[in-house]
């Protein structure tokens, strides 16, 4: 029982942070034109904490918004974790200015109590997102994967904060290679400072009090951007030594997404940090490095080779733990790397492999 507090606790930490209204509008500013009539919804901010109530509150005239639907959850680890302060969860209807002062006052906000916690799997939240046309939040990164089903279940549009990593779940690729989500504009340098009164690990000039600095943090949305109609300018060809053919995927290896070679005909593999310049007419996303074999499968397992340490040591490991990531032949520049008598091979981080459009 007290493992099971002790984890529930743990994602409740891992999800109380708080966005800043600044990054809030510097993503929003590039989507004004998607919001004229729409209903907002904002389903895990509590309007007295959240900046995305205050945002879409204050700018409720400026985007010609029809209703702004925010629900504020009332987390069960609340004394340990929480900043909210719900006594239940609530949900709040905004209608907009009503006395022409522009401001959302008190009296112009309809709040109203929930059955329950305010869960965004729960029915009568799943009523309330029914009647949204664009979601906009910051949702727990525990629940990601539940939380981005949940729309693309009900064909909502949404803006939403996320992990890249999220970008290699297995949960979320088939939606990446169907053009169901892609990235927004983003953060500036891929790390946002949230607000929060956890400790922070960042390093001392990255340091802001009462904040957490959590590096690649994206936005991830279907809504159309123009970024997503942007060409990546490429200057690179091919050539048969500069980009290896991976060990057990049927692809070429690119290391850096400016590096794609402008002339090649075949599979791809590049870092994940591709999808930030990824333009659907440009190129076509075939699958994912990984256990899971999406759209290219692995050819090849290691289960019988041994992990050896740069100095040559073996360090006690087969070559099964490396088995789904992209291998090349060889030793790397650093780090260890996988052996069979007199074979070679070493792993790479995960990749997206790409092909050109034609
Ligand atoms: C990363 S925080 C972001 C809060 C707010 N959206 C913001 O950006 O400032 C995620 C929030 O989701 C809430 N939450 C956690 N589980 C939830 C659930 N199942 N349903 C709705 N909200 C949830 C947490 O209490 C937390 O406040």
């Amino acid at each position: 029982m007290a493992n099971k507090n002790l984890n529930a606790a743990k994602a409740a930490k891992k999800d109380e942070f708080y966005t800043q209204l600044e990054d809030i509008n510097n993503e929003l500013r590039h989507y004004k034109e998607h919001f004229r009539g729409k209903t907002v919804l904002c389903n895990c901010d509590d309007p007295r904490v959240s900046n995305f109530f205050t945002y879409f509150a204050y700018n409720f005239e400026f985007l010609g918004l029809k209703r702004l639907i925010t629900t504020c959850y009332k987390n069960q680890d609340m004394d340990l974790f929480s900043q909210n302060e719900c006594e239940r969860a609530i949900y709040l209807i905004y209608d907009g200015d009503k006395n022409g002062n522009n401001i959302p006052d008190p009296e112009e906000i309809g709040i109203h109590p929930l059955k329950g916690d305010g869960d965004f799997r729960s029915r009568e939240c799943i009523e309330l997102l029914k009647q949204a046309d664009i979601v906009v939040t910051n949702p727990p990164f525990s629940l990601f994967r539940e939380y981005v089903a949940q729309l693309i279940e009900y064909n909502k549009k949404f803006l939403i904060i996320g992990h890249q990593r999220a970008l290699q779940y297995k949960e979320i690729v088939p939606y990446i290679m169907d053009n169901k989500i892609w990235l927004g504009y983003g953060f500036k340098g891929g790390a946002a400072h949230f607000i929060s009164k956890y400790d922070d690990v960042a390093t001392a000039s990255n340091h802001k009090d009462g904040m957490i600095r959590v590096s690649g943090v994206v936005w991830f949305t279907n809504l159309e951007t123009k970024k997503r109609q942007e060409q990546l300018i490429l200057y690179k060809t091919y050539n048969a030594d500069y980009y290896q053919t991976y060990d057990n995927y049927d692809a070429i290896n690119v290391d850096k997404t400016d590096e794609i070679p402008m002339d090649y005909d075949g599979v791809m593999g590049v870092p994940i940090t591709f999808m930030d310049k990824y333009n659907p007419n440009q190129f076509e996303i075939l699958g994912v490095s990984g256990k899971y074999g999406f759209g290219l499968e692995s050819t090849k397992v290691y289960d019988d080779f041994r992990e050896v340490r740069p100095d040559g040591t073996e360090t006690g490991s087969s070559g099964k733990k490396t088995n789904g990531n992209p291998m090349l032949k060889g030793r790397p520049d650093k780090g260890n790397y996988y052996r069979r008598g007199s074979e070679e091979v070493f792993s790479l981080y995960t990749r997206l492999f790409i092909k050109h459009k034609k």
